[in-house]
């Protein structure tokens, strides 16, 4: 992965209907999504130049602004448009797509009843989240501290910018134990998910996930359950409470960036990547290049 500075680079990013240069789209430091958070965002990725789920993460985008209050002033279409366009100029094939929408800059204080709501859609090149070896080896993950957010306590159903201060803190503790990422419980104690991705436990070749009531119900956790269905595995999705990792033989998470990715250890409990998790990142792998390959000429 590139260390070029987010803000520094080639390229064009879409901002409010234009495509600017990469280095002048830029917002003010006195803005609402920056200071209060009224900010949200897709992650979505491109193979072969496709992206995969397009409409389901812009769809996503606008439910995400309504649920934090406020209407994204352009259509499904028009955002659709916008990363298509701007996957194009950037000349992208293998990419991760940030569209993100906020408030501006017109009130600055709780209320910000009449502030400007701004789109953009970034793109860059991205082939893989984790290297292919370590994605093969399983990764290691240590528990958050932090739990997910009881649903009358935040949006839990809006991927917005906010939800992610405790991801991002839950990340770093795990990084500093030597761990690559950090399982959180939620508020009742049971497993939730990951920072950036949803988790899936295999207890005697059954697929048990949790039920996604106090968290995001991923795009590719629905993929990789229909996968599981289509090659007749049982898909459980339940209470799950973190004693249970002792009779569970395999842990995946899964998300658009991280796609389908074996957990080889969750602090001191050892998992050995098997039969299912390789079938269900084989059969993701699949599909996102026939998504790709089906492109129209
Ligand atoms: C906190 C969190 N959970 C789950 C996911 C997985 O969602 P998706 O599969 O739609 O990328 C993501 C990634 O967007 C995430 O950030």
């Amino acid at each position: 992965m590139s260390i070029l500075p987010f803000d520094d680079r080639d390229g064009v990013i879409w901002y409010n209907g234009e495509l600017l240069p990469w280095r002048d789209a830029k917002l003010h430091v006195l803005s609402h999504g920056l200071h209060y958070a009224s900010c949200v965002f897709e992650g979505e990725r491109s193979y072969a130049g496709r992206i995969f789920k397009m409409e389901e993460h812009h769809q996503r985008l606008l439910d995400s602004g309504k649920l934090l209050g406020f209407e994204v002033p352009y259509s499904r279409a028009e955002i659709d448009a916008a990363a298509v366009a701007v996957l194009a100029a950037n000349g992208i094939e293998d990419g991760y797509l940030r569209p993100v929408a906020w408030r501006g800059s017109e009130m600055m204080a709780v209320s910000a009843q009449h502030t400007k709501i701004h789109v953009a859609v970034a793109a860059w090149q991205w082939p893989a989240y984790f290297t292919p070896e370590a994605r093969l080896k399983g990764i290691r993950m240590a528990w958050a501290d932090w739990r997910r957010p009881a649903p009358e306590t935040a949006p839990c159903k809006s991927k917005a910018a906010g939800l992610y201060m405790i991801c991002t803190m839950s990340k770093h503790a795990a990084e500093a134990k030597g761990y690559a990422d950090a399982l959180m419980l939620d508020y009742r104690g049971q497993i939730a998910e990951a920072t950036g991705a949803n988790v899936f436990l295999v207890q005697d070749g059954k697929i048990h996930t949790p039920i996604p009531d106090c968290f995001l119900d991923g795009i590719t956790r629905r993929t990789v359950i229909d996968l599981a269905k289509r090659r007749g595995y049982e898909v459980i999705e339940r209470v799950l409470m973190p004693e249970e990792l002792d009779r569970t033989q395999e842990v995946f998470i899964t998300g658009t960036a991280v796609e389908v990715t074996p957990v080889s250890e969750i602090e001191g409990k050892h998992f050995t990547p098997g039969e299912i998790t390789r079938n269900l990142m084989t059969d993701y792998d699949a599909l996102v290049r026939e998504h790709a390959a089906a492109k129209v000429a």
